[in-house]
């Protein structure tokens, strides 16, 4: 039997769309569950995703660093070796220790965290398989669907993802062993990060891309350009326009690859060690019963909802991977929040026009708003204004100078329309461009805010003039 007093909000998956609806809930006073069947908080995004892979991509840079790039700085330092049982240890703590700080906070907010896997009986209903054993029935006034993504198969199911000598995300966190050569299929961002990762500790990474440029879908396309040079440098090597066709582990340990042209013609066949499945997450339902229940679901397989993040059942709304939009944490989060303020008072709001995506390689790439391939399309005047990190002193003080800030502003009224960054620190730099596109400023306006001296952000300032009139420095 159910609880006798309904939760007035259930959450069904405790990843950053699930966990910050169901604090959020909270907060504003409503009876609330969250229900998660991994075993600990914080999803993919947590356990397998952006914090992992963080921790890789930060230690690999230090390591690299340490390798190639402390002489010219006057660092003397030799001996330098990877211990990468240590490294690998480093990030199962970092994500231990954020996934128990959710269950904290859970706590510190009254949010009820309920163990299991939740799936339908009515649409105010839900029974939970509980993981200790058992299982028990939970009632609710609102329901908010936020089971995430998984990875999507290699198309036709022809190759297999084992987690050891073919992986996907998942186990290309965890490799036990630096592989000889590790064959990305799929130039978008996770084959990015975890190539250079990969490459970085040693590995010679080859990444088949289908497309005719890397960085996955709205990354701008001078931006994409020199993204793929400033890689090639690092030794990633790029079979562009390449499809895979098969692979194939072979009798002597290796896996087989065959590709050929995107458009077809003659087929080339590589060897690897390991390799990466890195083409893209879909919706993931598995298990909810969404049918008997009748929520709707779009050809891909993403579950359909309005503007108010309402399925197309009564009470039942939906956020983050499993619904339309960006894979990414910080818009499950937000829809995470304006969802639970709708259940409350009727309003909530999420500026999807303004929803930064950052690849934490080195140097990093981050983007917001329109790319100007975007706004030639839309048939938008524009004008781009452009800042050369080489021409920034911090970047020079740094010795890290690669890279460039990329303002695109409306050409009647100089609104900044897309910001684009590769270039040291572009993750957080970013910020700087959603704020300005969150209160519709233009170049100009962002041009005259004072940007303390010397750091990286005098690029972005610099850049904004170039947008309306000229910068100083370059
Ligand atoms: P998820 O995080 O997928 O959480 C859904 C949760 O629901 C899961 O824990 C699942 O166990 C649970 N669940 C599912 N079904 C049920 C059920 N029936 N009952 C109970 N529980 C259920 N995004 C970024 O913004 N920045 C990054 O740097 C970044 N890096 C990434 C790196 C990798 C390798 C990957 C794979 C992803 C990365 N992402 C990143 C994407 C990010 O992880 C997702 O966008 C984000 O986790 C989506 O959040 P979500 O709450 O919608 O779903
Ligand atoms: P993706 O959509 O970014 O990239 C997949 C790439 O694979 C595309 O460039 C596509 O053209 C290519 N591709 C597809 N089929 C192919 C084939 N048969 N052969 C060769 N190439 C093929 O997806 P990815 O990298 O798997 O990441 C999934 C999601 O996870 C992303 O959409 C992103 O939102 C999220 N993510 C975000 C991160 C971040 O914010 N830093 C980091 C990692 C993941």
């Amino acid at each position: 039997a159910a609880q006798a007093e309904p939760y007035e909000v259930v959450v069904i998956g405790g990843g950053p769309g699930g966990y910050v609806a169901a604090i959020k809930a909270a907060q504003l006073g409503l009876k609330t569950a969250c229900i998660e069947k991994r075993g600990s908080l914080g999803g993919t995004c947590l356990n397998v995703g952006c914090i992992p892979s963080k921790a890789m991509l930060n230690n690999s840079h230090m390591y690299h660093q340490a390798q190639h790039d402390m002489k010219r700085r006057g660092i003397e330092i030799s001996g330098v070796s990877l211990n990468l049982p240590a490294m690998l240890a480093a990030k199962d703590n970092a994500v231990s220790s954020l996934t128990k700080g959710i269950e904290f906070l859970f706590k510190q907010n009254g949010v009820e965290y309920i163990k299991g896997a939740a799936s339908f009986v009515s649409p105010t209903r839900l029974s939970v398989q509980l993981l200790e054993g058992g299982q028990t029935e939970v009632d609710a006034k609102s329901v908010i669907i936020a089971t995430g993504s998984e990875v999507a198969p290699f198309p036709g199911g022809g190759i297999p993802v084992d987690e050891e000598q073919i992986v996907s995300s998942t186990g290309a966190l965890d490799l036990q062993q630096v592989p000889e050569k590790l064959v990305v299929i799929g130039g978008g961002i996770i084959g990015l990060e975890m190539g250079s990762v990969w490459s970085r500790l040693g590995a010679d990474v080859t990444v088949v891309e289908f497309l005719g440029a890397i960085g996955g879908a709205g990354i701008d396309g001078e931006v994409a350009k020199q993204f793929q040079r400033l890689l090639t440098k690092q030794g990633l090597k790029f079979k562009l326009n390449t499809k895979v066709t098969s692979a194939e582990k072979s009798n002597d340990g290796k896996v087989t690859l065959k590709m050929e042209a995107a458009t077809g013609g003659k087929e080339e066949v590589i060897d690897a060690n390991v390799v990466l499945v890195a083409v893209g997450r879909r919706p993931y339902v598995e298990g909810l019963n969404l049918e008997a229940i009748g929520v709707e679901m779009d050809n891909k397989g993403r579950i359909v909802i309005d503007s108010q993040f309402n399925t197309s059942v009564k009470n039942i709304k939906c956020i983050g991977d499993v619904t339309f939009g960006p894979m990414l944490a910080h818009k499950a989060e937000e829809e995470g929040i304006a969802a639970v303020e709708f259940i409350k008072s009727g309003h909530g709001h999420v500026n999807y026009n303004a929803i930064p995506s950052v690849v934490y390689t080195h140097p990093e790439v981050a983007w917001v708003g329109k790319t100007e391939e975007e706004l030639k399309n839309d048939g938008v005047q524009f004008s781009v204004g452009k800042f050369n990190f080489t021409a920034n002193s911090r970047a020079k003080t740094n010795l890290d100078t690669e890279g460039f800030v990329k303002i695109i502003a409306e050409k009647e009224t100089d609104k900044i329309l897309g910001v684009h960054i590769i270039g040291p620190n572009a993750g957080e730099m970013i910020s700087e461009g959603v704020l300005a596109m969150e209160y519709g400023a233009s170049a100009e306006d962002v041009a005259r805010t004072s940007h303390a001296h010397p750091t990286l952000s005098e690029a972005f300032k610099e850049a904004c003039m170039a947008a309306y009139a000229k910068p100083i420095h370059m």
